[in-house]
């Protein structure tokens, strides 16, 4: 199983940059695409579910070329989008089934696979209640068994966790490790913490650029010994600000606590803390300007 995505643009027209020169292959795991608000994460997932076209460059499942041959990858692809509608009037019995016909499944087939479904998602006690009751969470539980119906060997998942309180969330990242396996798991989100504990890799993208494809570890790695506490005057913090990456700052009685990203201490009373994956994923993004002049 591979997904290899070689050199991909997307060009909106305006014109509008959207990915440029996306290249990375993909083997079964989780996968988390990481990256800000308009970073190209929606495009490029609906290029890999075959939706959209690349402006250039093209994606490969097992080889096969994804715009010459479709039907190979669409057969084994489950797919969450991230603006995923649900018919309100409907209980989830009926959608799945619903959505089972429509996708051409063995009725036999798919009636035992939807009672699969339902347990699986957790979904069993409120299965014939119409899904326009539902909190945000008991939908995207929707959504998640509908994207299994066909026991896909891609699976996309675009923002699950928008909407989400926080128990929910957690509960959103436990499912989808359980459903890891012998699969290819996308998933998008803005959120570090989504992906830090659950994605064996993360593509961290910014600006329709791949910054970096690395288990999150990989990634911590690289701020070791480069992430400083310090309690700042404001004058203080407009300084460091012009000199080093900030990745948060909190504000307490009378000074600025920053959590600041820099090679050696950037003030006398800074003190070295642990590295995260937030660190990270801010010293990538803010430090990357974009290949603007
Ligand atoms: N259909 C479209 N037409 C024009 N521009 C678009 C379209 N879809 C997305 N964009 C633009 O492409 C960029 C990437 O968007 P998107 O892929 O939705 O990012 P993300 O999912 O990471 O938030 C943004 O600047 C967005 O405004
Ligand atoms: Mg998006």
């Amino acid at each position: 199983m591979e997904l290899r995505i070689a050199g991909v643009d997307k060009i909106y027209r305006g014109p509008v940059t959207a990915l440029r020169g996306v290249s990375m292959t993909l083997h079964p795991g989780v996968i988390g695409l990481l990256g800000p608000n308009g970073a190209g994460k929606s495009t490029l997932m609906r290029i890999i579910a075959t939706i959209a076209q690349p402006t250039a460059g093209a994606v490969y499942w097992n080889g096969v070329d994804t715009k010459r041959n479709p039907d190979k990858l669409r057969r084994v692809l489950g797919y969450l989008p991230q603006d995923f509608g649900v018919y309100p009037n409907l209980n989830p019995f009926e959608f799945l089934t619903f959505l089972a016909a429509a996708k051409g499944l063995d009725t036999k087939k798919s009636r035992r696979r939807i009672e699969e479904l339902i347990d699986a998602v957790n979904l069993r006690g409120v299965a014939t209640r119409p899904i326009g009751r539902f909190s945000g969470g008991m939908r995207q539980r929707v959504g998640i068994a509908q994207a299994l119906l066909n026991d896909p060997e891609l699976l996309i998942v675009d923002e699950p966790t928008v909407g989400l309180d926080p128990e929910e969330r957690i509960r959103f990242r436990s499912m989808i490790s359980e459903l890891s396996g012998e699969r290819v798991v996308i998933l998008s989100t803005h959120i570090v913490s989504d992906v830090e504990t659950t994605a064996d890799e993360i593509a961290l993208i910014a600006r329709g650029c791949l910054l970096a494809y690395a288990p999150a570890k990989a990634l911590v790695a690289e701020v070791a010994g480069k992430v400083w506490g310090v309690v700042l005057s404001d004058e203080d913090l407009a300084a460091i600000r012009r000199n080093y990456i900030i990745v948060s700052t909190t504000r307490r009685n009378g000074g600025v606590t920053a959590r600041v990203v820099a090679d050696g201490s950037p003030h006398p009373s800074a003190e070295q803390l642990a590295p995260t994956l937030e660190d990270a994923y801010m010293n990538r993004v803010l430090s990357y300007d974009g290949g603007s002049p």
